[in-house]
């Protein structure tokens, strides 16, 4: 793993705006891996400012709420179309898991056997939950796990219901892709900003187990951690 300090989250999402692309541009004809949440959207700040977006044609995201509207604010394939199709003037194909053609079990399975035709994904963003999920794979995750629905956990819940009008709303479920899944990308761009992550970063980091799903990450080959933290 390669770990780039930074100052702070600015600073890391420039960084990471700017090592994206480097790694998108190194395999145009492969998709890359889309994440979605506060962190990432610092990240699509930063390339609209720098006028940057990959010239490839597909990007997969990590997950996304279990049927929710797609035209509902807080459905990630609304986000993705806002903050990184449209904002930046990218006109490929967003393949969100259960959406669209990807909705229910078979849907699944066609995600998992598009990411294998379209891939490997040239660079995959990833951020860290405060529990330490990825994606939405949540501490005890398989490490061999694929593209599947998942319940959240209490915390993610707490966490996520910010980003809704009330907690009662925060979806419980989610479509995500799972941690063989993620680790198949060729480059995987972790991005972990602000103290309230350091505990489970440092988890995974120093004294990882079974229950850590960013240890199933922690031996890629070309794995990049940006992160303002002292660890
Ligand atoms: C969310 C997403 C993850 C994201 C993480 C961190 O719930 N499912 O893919 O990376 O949790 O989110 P944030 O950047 O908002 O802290």
């Amino acid at each position: 793993m390669r770990i780039i300090r930074v100052a702070d989250r600015a600073a890391g999402s420039l960084a990471a705006a700017k090592l994206f692309i480097e790694l998108a541009e190194a395999n145009p004809t492969k998709p890359v891996g889309l994440a979605t949440g506060g962190t990432m959207s610092g990240v699509y700040s930063k390339l609209r400012e720098l006028g940057l977006r990959p010239s490839c044609q597909d990007a997969f995201a990590l997950d996304e709420y279990l049927d929710i509207d797609p035209a509902s604010q807080n459905s990630y394939l609304y986000e993705l179309n806002q903050s990184f199709a449209q904002a930046l003037g990218w006109t490929g194909t967003l393949h969100v898991p259960g959406q669209g053609d990807y909705r229910g079990s078979s849907g699944i399975e066609l995600f998992e056997q598009r990411i294998a035709a379209l891939g490997p994904l040239s660079v995959q963003l990833l951020g860290l939950g405060t529990n330490g999920h990825v994606a939405f794979n949540e501490p005890g995750s398989d490490f061999d796990s694929r593209t599947r629905v998942v319940e959240l956990h209490p915390q993610t819940r707490a966490d996520n219901a910010r980003f809704f009008e009330s907690e009662e709303q925060m979806p419980t479920h989610a479509t995500t892709q799972g941690l063989a899944t993620i680790r198949q990308a060729s480059n995987l761009l972790l991005l972990v900003f602000g103290e309230n992550k350091k505990p489970a970063l440092a988890k995974a980091l120093s004294d990882p187990d079974p229950l850590t799903p960013l240890a199933a990450l922690t031996d890629h080959a070309n794995l990049v951690l940006i992160t303002d933290l002292d660890i």
